[in-house]
């Protein structure tokens, strides 16, 4: 097992990775000084995959246990389902001191991790994520939300859980494609912050992809460690944060031009190959460190060029993303591998020339 810390003073969190932790999580709950009572949110099919080991683990440890279920789907992601959340745990009689576990990938920890930050206030949330991404990204930092219409992430809070356990394990059960999305996630931190991950991930990419657990360990250990100390330094998102959308400007404009069709990891690694060339035309990022770059990327599984889709709509929700300050687009672009810069100063027509394969 392997732990980081998210410095944050009081607030302060231990990341625990390892496999076989969900079973350990009574014990890790003991530690926190929790006891008596605790509540799961989760989906039915996590519910069916891992339930059965969460409970044994916290029924040792003499745990009453209450499951609260979603059902899968972004469209979960609402004030309406938080809504029949707080019903279930006053129903359940859920204390300010009971605390939730988010049980699940993005979706259930963002709106597990917003209901529990709302809940009388704000109950202690430990968060439990079961895909790459969630390990990696989404479960660390403390961004909760719920979308509201089609606007995604609008209503939400900075609320930083108590612990984070992320069991290697449970990644077997994940899809090929859900992976390589993750891995998305996982290149971006070599590239922003850690050359030599980097390199771990070329020299590893093969045992990566058949599901090493020794492997697929050390690598979201240093991803979450990486993410635990940009939020640390900037929690709230004011500045050094922003690097973790590297890839991310024409990432999402990607995913909404069509319709996220495109996945989120496929639309990142496009991006993040976008923002390289960009900076290369720049005159930064030599030749060989694209190359580095889009090689890694394919051996994922990860698209490295834009399909076909319409260039002014894609310009248009770019202009859309939360990265745009006083009307212009930010873009993160990485200097060598392992540090990039943020720039507000990308002419658009260079954009448009880098996706259209220039
Ligand atoms: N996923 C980007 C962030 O947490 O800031």
């Amino acid at each position: 097992m392997k732990k980081a810390r998210v410095r944050l003073g009081k607030r302060s969190y231990t990341l625990l990775i390892g496999s076989g932790l969900l079973k350990q999580t009574g014990l890790l709950l003991q530690e926190l000084g929790f006891s008596d009572r605790a509540i799961i949110i989760t989906n039915p099919t996590l519910r069916r995959l891992h339930g059965k080991t969460l409970l044994q683990g916290l029924d040792d440890c003499s745990f009453k246990v209450s499951i609260l279920e979603v059902p899968e789907g972004e469209e979960q992601k609402s004030l309406e389902t938080a809504g029949r959340l707080y019903r279930e745990l006053t129903n359940c009689f859920a204390e300010r001191t009971t605390p939730i576990l988010a049980l699940g990938g993005g979706v259930i920890g963002d709106l597990g991790g917003f209901v529990a930050a709302t809940y009388l206030r704000g109950v202690p949330l430990v968060q439990i994520p079961t895909t790459l991404v969630a390990q990696v990204d989404s479960s660390i930092g403390g961004k909760v939300a719920v979308n509201h219409g089609q606007l995604k992430n609008k209503i939400g809070v900075f609320y930083q859980p108590k612990l984070v356990v992320a069991d290697i394990a449970v990644l077997k059960t994940l899809s090929d494609s859900a992976l390589s999305d993750g891995l998305a996630e996982t290149i971006k931190y070599g590239v922003i912050r850690d050359a030599e991950f980097f390199s771990y991930l070329e020299r590893n990419i093969e045992k990566i992809n058949a599901f090493d657990e020794r492997i697929l360990e050390t690598v979201v250990f240093c991803s979450a460690k990486i993410k635990g100390e940009v939020v640390a330094k900037d929690e709230t998102d004011l500045g050094l944060r922003n690097i973790l959308n590297y890839g991310h400007t024409i990432g999402h404009a990607i995913e909404s031009v069509s319709n996220f069709g495109i996945s989120h990891g496929q639309a990142i690694a496009i991006g993040m190959v976008a923002a390289a060339k960009i900076s290369n035309r720049l005159g930064m990022l030599p030749n060989a460190d694209i190359t580095r770059l889009k090689n890694l990327i394919a051996r994922t599984g990860l698209p490295t060029e834009l399909p076909r889709l319409e260039l002014a709509g894609l310009t248009q929700a770019m202009k859309h993303d939360k990265k745009v300050l006083l009307g212009r687009i930010r873009f993160v672009l990485p200097r060598i591998i392992g540090e990039v810069f943020i720039t507000d100063e990308v002419p658009i027509s260079l954009v448009e020339q880098v996706l259209l394969g220039g």
